[in-house]
């Protein structure tokens, strides 16, 4: 068969996702969950807030990319944030996860500490500077963990009121079973901490990954519940979960 013109290539290549186009976003009032960062005046903050939530594997890279892609090809300066990428504790962080130093309260706090510092230092920079931020998970995700392991719901909510509310949060929802299949995918080895290995579910470490992640998932069904986020069907192929979240952003860019 002859090779497509480039031209030819490239109509089809847009024409599979549904929003080609991107909207002109629309500045809104920002709100803290609580006490927020003092000193911040959200007025300014202009940019949107874009949360992409779901387990390990279950396909959240792969959607960002495409979005930072169609994001940027129309103008949409982004900028990309995610938990354990803080400059300030990051690396100590791993490494305290390679040992047993810290306690299920400090491991916690470790965490809330590598989120602050992206909050103050990239996140709240960037919306004043009207990026789109785009963050690969976000409190969600700590605090199921944390309540996966027994942590007080009040004392996680007062631990996170000084984040910002998201202007959309997506959670990508997919099956343990798939998870496994996209984990094995990726490393030949299942992660300890995603296979929730400390709680001891289960000695057989791929027993207690399904066990962990439907854990996780009640819990993600719990918070939904508190933080009204959206629940995409993540067991289906790439594009249409791609074109939901193209057409949910572009919703979420107008709205005034
Ligand atoms: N919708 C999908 N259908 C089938 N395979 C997928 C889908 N989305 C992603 N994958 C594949 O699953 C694996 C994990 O995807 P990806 O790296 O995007 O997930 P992730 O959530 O970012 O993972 P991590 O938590 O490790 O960062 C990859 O091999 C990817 O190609
Ligand atoms: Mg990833």
């Amino acid at each position: 068969m002859a090779a497509q013109e480039p031209s030819t290539r490239k109509k089809k290549s847009r024409e599979r996702f549904a929003h080609p186009e991107v909207a002109i976003p629309t500045a809104t009032r920002k709100s803290f969950y609580g006490h927020g960062i003092p000193g911040v005046k959200l007025e300014e903050l202009a940019g949107k807030l874009i949360v992409i939530e779901g387990a390990d594997g279950s396909g959240r890279s792969t959607q960002i990319n495409r979005l930072v892609k169609w994001l940027e090809a129309t103008g949409h300066a982004t900028v990309q944030v995610g938990l354990k990428r803080s400059t300030l504790v990051s690396e100590e962080l791993a490494a305290a996860q390679e040992g047993n130093i810290l306690s299920r309260t400090t491991l916690s706090l470790f965490y809330a500490t590598d989120f602050a510092d992206q909050l103050v230092n990239v996140i709240i920079p960037s919306l004043r500077a009207g990026f789109i931020v785009i963050a690969d998970r976000y409190i969600y995700t700590l605090m199921a963990r944390d309540l996966a392991r027994g942590a007080d719901m009040d004392w996680l909510r007062n631990l996170y009121d000084i984040a910002l509310v998201p202007d959309a949060v997506i959670y990508l929802k997919v099956s343990p079973q798939t998870l496994v299949q996209r984990n094995f995918a990726k490393n030949p080895e299942l992660d300890y901490w995603e296979s929730g290995m400390d709680l001891g579910l289960s000695r057989d470490m791929f027993d207690s990954f399904l066990r962990y992640q439907s854990i996780l998932i009640d819990q993600f069904r719990d918070l939904q519940k508190v933080y009204n986020f959206r629940i995409v069907n993540a067991d289906r192929p790439v594009e249409p979960i791609q074109n939901m979240l193209r057409k949910w952003i572009d919703t979420v860019l107008t709205r005034g």
